[in-house]
């Protein structure tokens, strides 16, 4: 900055990009709109609204009654009230600011949950006890470093197989950038940190988590059971959203899995899965769950042939209705594409090919002794025999379809 006389003037400006510390603006919301509604006010938007389409995406995401969750900064309660329904749930809440934890326990009444105060960046949580390590509107408040840190202790403290939900504010969406313009326009505010999905992806990547989603805030990815009608009256149908965007970030479950080796062919947010081979068999299953979503948010697998192999892919949303999953994709389009990006085989909607390719693909999974068929037939399936080198599965939503499916290739 310069002053009249031209000279670059420095200040410090640290508390003032640091912003105002959470337990400060909650004395301030206090004093302003009495205790009660101020606790409520501290973590912005809609208490009951927003605290439901937490619970729905967790719900989404598997959670169950016997579910173990910790909720990181839990403010004063707002999932957790959502979550009082599930009786067998075990809950752990932490936050910086007692008094709204106070106010969440009150509201919930379930003398089994903890909540405990947040210590520096640890949970206090055993390693690999937990199913889900939420931060909603958490790490918008953090620097990279504590963000960065807290998500290698959800790591420890995850399951295998257990997931990361965290929401966040990035540069790239309209709604947003509001939200950085007032604070630059507001000094003084609590920090409202932005976090680019690089950084999460570069994060993930560091720590060992696998990216199964990055949804956008602004556009409706919640299934909802109900209509969720918000204090100004604006309705959500179907699908709904919380304005902040999300991560989904899956601590692998290696317990049973081989590795397969595939070549980086893309950006495709999904969690891979590796099923066992059998032993004695030369066969490899690689098995990936995601979501396809519109556009070319497609799903892309690569993998690679060492040597001349048969090639069963199969793509399935109605396999993870199974392990209480919705939202998943009504119809696939699946392509098989070779190095040159060639399609070499192509499926749209369920089709299981020609009877003799289902007899083929039915005597295929049985030599190598992988799950049989879908009878139902909500299943795409190609099989070929394949020389050496490198291959590419894209699967997208046939006509206009998003939602989450299953891919397993399986060679042999
Ligand atoms: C916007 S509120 C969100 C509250 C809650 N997660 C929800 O969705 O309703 C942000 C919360 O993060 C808490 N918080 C801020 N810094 C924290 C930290 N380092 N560790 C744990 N919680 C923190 C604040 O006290 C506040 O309750």
């Amino acid at each position: 900055m310069a002053d009249p006389s031209g000279q670059i003037v420095v200040r410090d400006m640290t508390s003032e990009v640091q912003g105002k510390a959470y337990p400060d603006y909650v004395a301030e919301l206090k004093a302003k709109f009495g205790e009660e509604a101020g606790l409520r006010a501290a973590v912005g938007g809609d208490f009951i609204a927003t605290g439901v389409l937490e619970e729905q995406l967790l719900r989404s995401l598997g959670l169950r009654d016997d579910s173990v969750v910790v909720d990181v900064g839990c403010g004063s309660g707002r999932l957790a009230y959502q979550l009082r329904r599930y009786p067998g749930l075990r809950y752990l809440g932490t936050d910086v600011v007692p008094e709204l934890m106070a106010y969440a326990k009150k509201l919930c009444g379930r003398s089994d949950w903890r909540f405990e105060p947040a210590s520096g960046v640890g949970l206090p949580a055993e390693s690999g006890s937990a199913d889900f390590v939420c931060f909603f509107s958490v790490i918008t408040h953090l620097p990279h470093v504590h963000s960065y840190r807290y998500l290698q202790e959800a790591y420890r403290v995850l399951k295998p197989g257990g997931c990361v939900v965290l929401s966040f504010l990035e540069f790239r969406l309209a709604s947003h950038w509001i939200v950085f313009t007032d604070t630059v326009n507001t000094p003084g505010q609590h920090l409202n940190q932005f976090v680019e999905r690089e950084a999460i992806r570069a994060w993930a990547k560091a720590i060992g988590f696998a990216v199964e989603h990055l949804f956008d805030g602004d556009r409706p990815h919640i299934p909802l059971e109900q209509d969720l009608v918000w204090p100004d009256g604006t309705v959500m149908r179907g699908r709904g959203n919380l304005g902040q965007s999300v991560a989904v970030l899956r601590k692998p479950d290696v317990s049973q899995a081989r590795k397969l080796e595939a070549p980086a062919t893309g950006d495709d947010g999904a969690t891979a899965r590796v099923t066992a081979a059998t032993p004695g068999s030369p066969f490899v299953a690689l098995s990936t769950r995601g979501f396809v979503g519109g556009d070319d948010a497609v799903l892309i697998n690569g993998f690679q042939l060492a040597a001349a192999a048969s090639v069963v892919v199969r793509v399935s949303g109605r396999r993870l209705v199974c392990h209480g999953l919705r939202n998943t994709l009504a119809r696939s389009h699946v392509r098989l594409h070779d190095a040159q990006g060639r399609v070499i085989a192509e499926n749209s909607g369920w089709a299981l090919g020609s009877p003799a390719e289902q007899e083929a693909a039915h005597a295929f999974l049985a030599k190598v002794g992988t799950e049989p068929l879908d009878e139902t037939g909500e299943e795409a399936v190609i099989l070929r025999h394949l020389e050496p080198g490198a291959y590419t599965v894209v699967v997208a939503g046939d006509a206009g379809t998003t939602g989450l499916v299953h891919i397993e290739i399986v060679a042999g």
